[in-house]
């Protein structure tokens, strides 16, 4: 236990004299109690300390992969109450979201965060972070159509990046396609499949940068090990040196 004028200071955000002030003023709460003894001890690790309604404690970052079930919303809320990404992550404190989205009817791999550098290098285009899909499409594209998809085809907002695409498994019906794409337009692999004629049936993610979601159940998600995030930061940092490069 430390003396709170003492915790205030060491968070970094105030001398110990100004800390004094503020306590004594009325604007320090400990565990929603406002606190205006000065010799008053807290536990910084247990207590939750807000000064003028701002928590100072860091909130540790975490970052996890999330299968996400059909039929959920990539997002913190929804006005029509389906399920949203906090009804899978009611047992973790921190405040954690979804990186990018996946549509309500795509499953597959998510990246949950409250590490709001790793979010964004993920979303921002200049990364080229690749994203690996399987799609399960109607028909069965003859190898020009495949070939277009991997060239780029034009979507009304413009022609897609090249892509890396294989035919993994063929039926009268329909087919599995896996398609690396590194671009992030909204419905994109559906709208890629449309406009060569094979519209998708069933879209998975299977994969994000170097991280797959092998080993996890629909609905599952399991906590990036510091060294998985680390690897994630390196291979971020590596793909825009040698964009710069380029
Ligand atoms: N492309 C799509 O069409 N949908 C997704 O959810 C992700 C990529």
């Amino acid at each position: 236990m430390e003396r709170l004028q003492k915790v205030l200071a060491q968070a970094g955000i105030a001398s110990r004299r100004q800390a004094e002030v503020w306590i004594q003023e009325g604007k320090v709460q400990v565990n929603g109690q406002v606190v205006t003894e000065l010799g008053t001890k807290v536990d910084p690790e247990k207590d939750h300390i807000l000064v003028k309604g701002k928590s100072i404690q860091k909130e540790r970052k975490r970052t996890f992969l999330f299968y996400k079930p059909l039929y959920v919303i990539s997002s913190m809320h929804d006005p029509q109450g389906r399920k949203v990404i906090p009804d899978f992550f009611r047992a973790i404190q921190e405040r954690v979201y979804p990186v990018g989205r996946l549509d309500f009817d795509t499953e597959g791999l998510l990246l949950v965060t409250n590490d709001g550098e790793l979010a964004n290098h993920l979303l921002h285009p200049r990364f080229e972070v690749e994203k690996q899909y399987v799609a399960t499409v109607k028909g069965v594209p003859d190898e020009a159509s495949m070939e277009q998809l991997r060239q780029g085809v034009y979507l009304d907002d413009g022609l897609t990046a090249p892509a890396q695409v294989k035919m993994i498994h063929k039926r009268e019906e329909d087919c599995k396609i896996k398609l690396t794409i590194h671009e992030g337009r909204n419905r994109q692999v559906r709208r890629m499949c449309k406009a060569i004629g094979h519209p998708v049936m069933h879209l998975v993610r299977t994969r994000l940068a170097n991280l797959t979601v092998k080993g996890l159940k629909r609905g599952e998600f399991r906590e990036l090990s510091a060294s998985e995030v680390a690897g994630l930061k390196k291979l971020l940092s590596g793909e825009r040196k040698q964009k710069r490069q380029k």
